[in-house]
């Protein structure tokens, strides 16, 4: 039986980001092979976080566009899952274990003395870009509560005295 042919919805106009920017021109791709298609946003935002290291406003309000859905609408994705960050990370993140065995040990005071001495809020990253300082959920280094991770290197039996040394010689080592 011969079929007719339902004709495609037209695609948007793929123009160039009028930053320049080639990233934009990865996240077209992107666009392009989910169809444009707004039930996809979950995974066009993870592939333009891992584009642009974070979800900056010029890339929802460009992702919003494509897909022709309200900026809020966007935004509340964002803000609704942990994975999404709309601030740069640091190129080492470091990871302060707020779970049952270091909280007891007082990870939260270390969490915020580290906040104070390189000058970051939780999520931002410092004016070098190296370090960004978030809260984590048992890093599996119990027994060395009160733990923190950068990458993979764990450091642990830490207080909140012993933080301006960590800085000064533990994370010296990472450029
Ligand atoms: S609770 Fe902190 S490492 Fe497990």
């Amino acid at each position: 039986m011969n079929g007719t042919a339902i004709p495609q919805q037209p695609r948007p106009a793929v123009a160039p980001h009028p930053s320049g920017d080639p990233r934009f021109a990865s996240l077209d791709e992107t666009l392009d092979r989910y169809h444009y298609e707004p039930t996809a946003l979950i995974q066009i935002l993870h592939a333009a976080q891992q584009l642009f290291g974070y979800l900056g406003a010029d890339v929802l309000r460009y992702i919003a566009g494509k897909l022709r859905l309200p900026i809020a609408q966007v935004y509340g994705v964002v803000t609704f899952y942990h994975l999404f960050t709309t601030k740069p990370r640091g190129k080492h993140q470091i990871l302060v274990c707020t779970g049952t065995a270091c909280h007891v040990r007082g990870s939260k005071l270390i969490f915020e003395r580290l906040q104070q001495q390189l000058g970051v809020a939780e999520g931002e990253s410092t004016k070098d870009g190296l370090f960004s300082v978030h809260q984590a959920r048992c890093i599996g280094a119990c027994a060395l509560a009160p733990a923190i991770a950068v990458g993979d290197d764990v450091y642990g039996k830490l207080s909140p005295d012993k933080i301006a040394s960590f800085i000064k010689k533990d994370l010296k080592k990472y450029n």
